[in-house]
């Protein structure tokens, strides 16, 4: 059975969050396609199981065989009551054998589907997360991130149990069918028909049905999608939430997502609820049909009771497969839909691509060149950056200025290459940084964020996230250099301290210390820092500022920075006005060109108390 899903686009009653409007949903045939693929490295677990289903099958089929046979040789030979117990006993050991064969392998069956299945899931997640990891901040800027975080976790996870605890009994089910109808044909085409007339009528009652069904199924899934991206918005913004007393209008609002996610679920469990009983009433119908007719055929001498006998547990045997069809559909949709989203965040294209013939650079120099760039975020955005030309020498110090929005961090994102420039190149020592690796692109520079992020780990192990070939004296040298020693050594566990999640143990100006700490530990030859000092004391800073002194002297250095005294440090400044470079030059010559820069100056800057080097 194979429909082609529609499930894109945006979707009404989900709320704020509108599911992912990228690559169409695949049909439920390339999905399962797509499926066998992925256990391809478990062969032997997958041919256990197709053996197992396949015995399971037959014998199935084959116990009413025993049936028929019993009754029309040993129980009534002939139509007459019969006395060949032993003859009889064989026949029940025969069946009692069959018995324990179906049901070890309706266990096998299971066994290895579970094990294939936990397999597929598992490599499923690490596709998704490695995925994750290579999507550009463009990505992300699009999804809220619990979304995603729902799709890796909740959408796999019912798609895991689907395929744990219900697939083998959907396959096994297919198969029963299709042998039993086999075995019938070949014994009675009349009886047959009238048996296997209810299986259409099955088809039609789900087909009827499966439209409401798998509607509804898909919107629990966005639900839940929806309900998670709340949560993680709720418990990341708890502070500020807190702060405006905004807790109400949040739980309105959460109130809202869950009563959306109660509703599609209470809809989606009363079409399966339907289901099954119509399916029964089907059932019974057959029943009596095959009674009715085989009664017929008996009487004018067409039949020997044991065959109509052999049909009527076959039709029984039948029930329970074709019930787990119709039962185990919807969670079949819910599965399907699952493994869907997240085959979208495996199959997201990846726009920063590394070209195959991509540069390794063993050595920086330091020399960057912008030529013409202009990048905007978002199709009809106004642009970020718009036609940026700047040629920087080997072991600059620049500083970047300019008001809020202006473009600052637009800039160093695309020297990181976090974006790729819409029009013009960004180049480093020559090269575009597109024709370059991005191992080698970002191991010789290092970034202190704007906001930077602390991981759940030691405050060493943070540090060394920046060099992890960094010795644990590498990591206190240059924490003693940024004047983080001695706030580290005051911590209960020193340098094996954990920062917990979220970095809440740790003030925001130490954390901008740690951020820092990390970059120089990477002994980058692009340094870039971007607001890095503005959360510490001017005590601090100038701490700070000594460290990175000495750290200038071998590198090309990107400061954003409003505080005078950081800019000062600078042999060029560079004056971003709305995306537009607009000056640029030292702070002596900016002044007398008394333009951008010296209004900015005498605005942000007058008041400093840092004494003019010319003075
Ligand atoms: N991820 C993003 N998606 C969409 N627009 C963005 C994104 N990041 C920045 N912008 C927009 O691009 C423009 C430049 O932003 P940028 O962050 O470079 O400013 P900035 O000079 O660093 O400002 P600040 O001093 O406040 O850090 C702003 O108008 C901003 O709204
Ligand atoms: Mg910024």
């Amino acid at each position: 059975m194979s429909w082609q899903g529609g499930f894109g686009g945006p979707q009404s009653g989900t709320g704020a969050y509108i599911e992912d409007q990228g690559p169409k949903s695949q049909s439920d045939w390339t999905l399962i396609r797509r499926l066998v693929k992925y256990s391809r490295e478990r062969k032997r677990e997958v041919a256990y199981m197709v053996a197992s289903v396949a015995i399971f099958s037959a014998s199935g089929v084959l116990g009413p065989i025993l049936t028929a046979y019993a009754i029309d040789e040993y129980i009534f030979p002939g139509g007459r009551p019969g006395d060949d117990v032993t003859g009889l006993s064989v026949i029940v050991i025969a069946y009692m054998l069959i018995s324990l064969v179906t049901y070890a392998t309706e266990n096998i069956q299971t066994y290895y589907m579970a094990t294939a299945g936990q397999y597929v899931v598992y490599k499923l997640r690490k596709d998704a997360v490695e995925k994750l990891e290579k999507l550009s901040l463009r990505y992300f800027n699009n999804r809220p991130i619990g979304a995603i975080i729902s799709h890796v976790t909740n959408d796999v996870e019912v798609f895991n149990n689907f395929l744990t605890f219900q697939s083998t009994q959907l396959i096994s089910g297919f198969t029963s069918i299709i042998g039993i109808a086999i075995v019938m044909f070949f014994i009675n085409v009349e009886l047959a028909i009238v048996a296997l007339s209810i299986v259409p009528m099955l088809a039609l009652l789900i087909y009827l049905l499966h439209g409401r069904m798998k509607e509804a199924w898909m919107s629990t899934r966005r639900s839940v999608g929806a309900l998670t991206a709340k949560v993680a918005e709720s418990v990341a913004g708890i502070k500020v939430t807190q702060s405006f007393a905004a807790e109400e209008a949040d739980e309105a609002e959460f109130a809202e997502s869950n009563r959306r996610n109660l509703t599609t679920n209470v809809e989606a469990a009363k079409w399966s609820s339907f289901v099954g009983p119509m399916a029964q009433v089907i059932q019974s119908f057959g029943i009596f049909a095959v009674f009715y007719v085989g009664a017929t055929i008996i009487y004018s001498g067409g039949l020997e009771i044991g065959i109509l006998a052999a049909f009527y547990i076959w039709l029984n045997n039948l029930f329970r497969p074709v019930q787990q069809i119709t039962q185990f559909y919807p969670q079949y949709q819910s599965a399907m839909v699952g493994l869907d989203r997240v085959l979208q965040i495996i199959d997201a294209p990846v726009d920063l691509n590394e070209s195959p013939d991509a540069i390794e650079f063993a050595e920086v120099r330091g020399e960057v060149e912008f030529r013409h760039v202009s990048l905007r975020y978002k199709e009809g955005d106004p642009n970020a950056l718009t036609d940026v030309n700047v040629h920087i020498q080997p072991r600059e110090i620049v500083a970047i200025v300019g008001q809020t929005g202006a473009g600052k961090s637009t800039f160093v994102n695309l020297l990181f290459r976090f974006y790729d420039p819409d029009e013009g190149a960004v180049l480093l020592d020559g090269h575009d940084v597109r024709d370059l690796k991005f191992q080698s692109l970002r191991k010789h520079m290092a970034i202190v964020l704007q906001d930077p992020f602390l991981f759940s780990g030691s405050v060493m192990e943070n540090i060394r996230y920046g060099n992890l070939d960094a010795t644990d004296e590498d990591v206190i040298r240059v924490a003693k250099d940024v004047g983080l020693d001695d706030f580290i050594m005051g911590l209960p566990q020193k340098y094996d301290t954990l920062i917990r999640e979220s970095a809440n143990n740790i003030s925001t100006g130490q954390k901008q210390l740690v951020a820092i700490a990390r970059a120089l530990v990477a002994n980058p030859n692009v340094l870039v820092l971007d607001e890095a000092t503005s959360k510490v004391d001017p005590f601090t800073e100038v701490l700070i500022q000594r460290a990175l002194d000495k750290a200038f002297s071998d590198r090309t250095t990107f400061i954003i920075a409003h505080r005078l005294s950081t800019i000062r440090m600078a042999t060029r400044i560079l004056v971003l006005d709305h995306g537009r470079l607009v000056e640029e030059g030292s702070h002596d010559e900016l002044l007398r060109k008394d333009g951008v820069y010296a209004k900015l100056y005498r605005i942000q800057f007058q008041n400093s108390v840092a004494p003019r080097p010319s003075e």
